[in-house]
């Protein structure tokens, strides 16, 4: 018995692949193309009786196919994925090719495969797709959170490309009859982060006194769900969810981006107070906006609540605690992700300068 999970080295699959051994699941192969975000170190130290890596592309038919053959896996959890929207709109062609395309052939190759099984194996198989509430487009402050039901306006590129990814899985159920599972979950933060996103670049940032780059008004609210919390409820989905139907996944626990800076600052200056930098709220500096910066996220979780028995564990104060310790606690982990293709992010994004100081 085994599963197939791709982009299992990245931030989420590597936590999920972690919680699902560590809960005596099935053995874990991980196809996975190993980007700039996709981390060998984060599962290096698993077995490969229980997790086996292999190094590819989600769109190399050939490829997919022969592991869906090979290993006869019970469900494939997709993550693999271009994930962060400043670089889908610096350069939107990496989030076509994977988000879009990639999940095409994920779809089209088991389909394939499920036409090669007996109806019964065909029948106990998933396909569960990870995917993001940023399909449904930005809420204003007094609108209602995200439902199931709620019509897809993406405005990013990479919303865009999990859109069509998730329209794509939606027709092949209904077309083909494919054992999907849908979940569009908020932001997540935890261990294994890739210091590109908010929470990671903020801790790394205040912890040698960089500066913290908020953009626009800082007052944009996301939706925060602990990384381990996710990965829990992607589990009770395989496990009890409906096929076809979409599950939303939250952390109810929406916040100001600004709260966010502020109470990561306050974290860093209780453990590790450093008189070289003073207060680390200081640091803040309001840099121009992104373009298209969706205002609010927020997930209504009713129907994985209700239908799955899923509630968080963690509250957002005890979650973000442990999240810094973990980065002060990994400092060997942060080195080696803090490579030339992070420091050349840093210097596109965020202007001439930042480089260096990453030095
Ligand atoms: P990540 O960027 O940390 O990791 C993505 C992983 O996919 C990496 O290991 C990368 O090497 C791999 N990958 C990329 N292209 C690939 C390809 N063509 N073939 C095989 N592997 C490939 O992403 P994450 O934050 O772990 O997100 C995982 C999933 O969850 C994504 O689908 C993302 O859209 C979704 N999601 C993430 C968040 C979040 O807050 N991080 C929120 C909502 C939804
Ligand atoms: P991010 O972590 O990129 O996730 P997403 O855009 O998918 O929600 O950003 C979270 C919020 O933080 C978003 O409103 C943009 C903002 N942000 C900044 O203000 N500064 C930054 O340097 C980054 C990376 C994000």
């Amino acid at each position: 018995m085994s599963i197939l999970v791709t982009g299992g080295a990245g931030f989420i699959g590597a936590n999920f692949i972690l919680n699902w051994l560590k809960a005596g699941g099935d053995k874990v192969i991980n196809l996975d193309k190993l980007t700039y975000a996709g981390n060998k170190m984060n599962l290096a130290h698993l077995p490969s009786e229980s997790c086996e890596l292999v190094v590819g592309d989600i769109g190399d038919d050939k490829l997919v196919r022969s592991l869906l053959m090979d290993h006869k896996p019970d469900c494939v959890v997709n993550f693999a994925a271009e994930s962060h929207v400043d670089r889908s709109i610096l350069g939107p062609a990496d989030f076509i090719n994977t988000n879009i395309v990639g999940t095409f052939n994920l779809l089209e190759s088991v389909r394939w495969h499920l036409g090669q099984l007996e109806p019964a194996v065909a029948g106990r198989f998933r396909f569960l797709h990870v995917s993001t509430d940023e399909v449904y487009g930005s809420l204003g402050p007094d609108d209602h959170s995200f439902t199931e039901e709620t019509a897809y306006a993406p405005n990013s590129p990479y919303s865009a490309s999990k859109a069509a990814s998730d329209h794509l899985v939606r027709a092949y159920f209904h077309t083909y009859h494919l054992p999907v599972l849908t979940t569009n979950c908020s932001n997540n933060y935890g261990p294994y982060q890739f210091p590109e996103k908010l929470i990671p670049l903020m801790i790394l940032n205040a912890l040698s006194g960089r500066e913290l780059p908020v953009y626009g008004d800082g007052r944009q609210v996301r939706d925060w769900l602990h990384v381990e919390d996710h990965v829990r409820a992607i589990r009770l989905v395989l496990e009890k969810g409906e096929p076809g139907r979409v599950y939303n996944i939250g952390g109810r626990a929406e916040k100001p981006n600004m709260e966010v800076v502020t109470l990561i600052c306050s974290l860093l200056d209780e453990m590790v107070f450093d008189p070289k930098i003073g207060p680390r709220l200081n640091l803040v500096k309001h840099v121009p906006d992104r373009p298209g910066h969706d205002r609010r996220y927020s997930i209504d979780p009713t129907r994985i609540s209700k239908e799955l028995g899923f509630e968080p564990k963690y509250d957002f104060a005890s979650g973000l605690r442990q999240t810094v310790r973990w980065y002060l606690d990994n400092a060997e982990w942060v080195k080696n992700v803090q490579s030339g293709e992070y420091r050349r992010w840093i210097g596109r994004q965020y202007g001439a300068g930042t480089e260096e100081n990453h030095e």
